[in-house]
């Protein structure tokens, strides 16, 4: 989401890095179990309710609890966003249908250090075109991660993301970045998805460490908040598909913080 940093990304020591690995390890296995849940009849509350209870058996936080941007408050632990909605959605006592389109962030803080991680999964069997958005989704992530080299731009990987997504017929959300991240969840740099002409400022060195988080959808990039929520919708009303993983960059190059991969 997009916030208001200041200039300079931290860079982290070696001790600071392993915490940033427990940390994103913790959060992709809630994100993993998350995974396993999203079934037909299954609700993003009941989804809610385990995330809260794995984050407190293992002695950490919830990064979304409670977090505050401007004058919102988010009350959950988990953001479920359904279909159109492509960020921030809240979970609910809907019982989720085949078809329904899942994303789902998470994110806690273990021994100081924030862990961010989200997937998008379909209930039953995607239709031809969900099957599209997720591929060019997932894949996009992938290619912004192998950019973010030491020596590169976020630009760089701004761009990659961009060209892939938009060659494939897929929009682009705008309104939404990446961002570093460390012992705040939202730290400097910004990481968007599209090339902006400011990311060519923000030079990619050895110890940071960063959320790449293409939002994407299967129409235009264009998206709305109804007035005084939380929910990103879709303006066009077709389905968005969100994935994020956490990342080091390193000397020898990136490594990919919230593992394992697959869930
Ligand atoms: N985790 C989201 C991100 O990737 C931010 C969630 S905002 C919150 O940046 F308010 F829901 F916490
Ligand atoms: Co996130
Ligand atoms: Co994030």
């Amino acid at each position: 989401m997009r916030v208001r940093t200041e200039p300079r990304p931290i860079i982290k020591t070696a001790e600071e890095l392993d915490k940033m690995r427990a940390a994103n390890r913790l959060a992709r296995a809630v994100l993993a179990e998350m995974g396993r849940r999203i079934l037909p009849g299954a609700t993003t509350m009941d989804l809610e309710t385990e995330a809260r209870r794995m984050t407190e058996e293992a002695g950490a936080k919830g990064a979304f609890y409670q977090y505050r941007v401007g004058d919102k408050v988010y009350p959950y632990y988990l953001c479920t966003s359904v279909n159109d909605c492509v960020v921030h959605g809240f979970p609910d006592d809907r019982p989720l249908q085949a078809g329904d389109l899942v994303s789902v962030d998470y994110g806690c803080v273990l021994d100081g250090f924030v862990g961010d991680t989200a997937w998008t999964w379909c209930v039953g069997e995607p239709s031809p075109d969900a099957k599209h958005l997720m591929d060019v989704t997932r894949e996009a992530l992938y290619r912004g991660i192998a950019m973010a080299q030491p020596g590169r731009r976020v630009f760089d990987v701004a761009r990659e993301i961009q060209t892939w997504c938009e060659s494939n017929g897929c929009g682009v959300v705008r309104a939404l970045v990446g961002h570093g991240v460390g012992r705040r969840m939202h730290e400097p740099p910004q990481v968007p998805n599209y090339a902006a002409p400011e990311s060519r400022r923000d030079r990619l060195r050895a110890g940071m460490t960063i959320c790449i988080e293409p939002m994407i959808t299967a129409g235009t990039h264009e998206v709305y908040e109804p007035a005084g929520k939380w929910d990103v919708l879709t303006r066009d009303g077709s389905l968005a598909a969100h994935y994020e993983h956490c990342i080091a960059i390193l000397d020898d190059g990136p490594e990919i913080l919230s593992v394992p991969e697959d869930i």
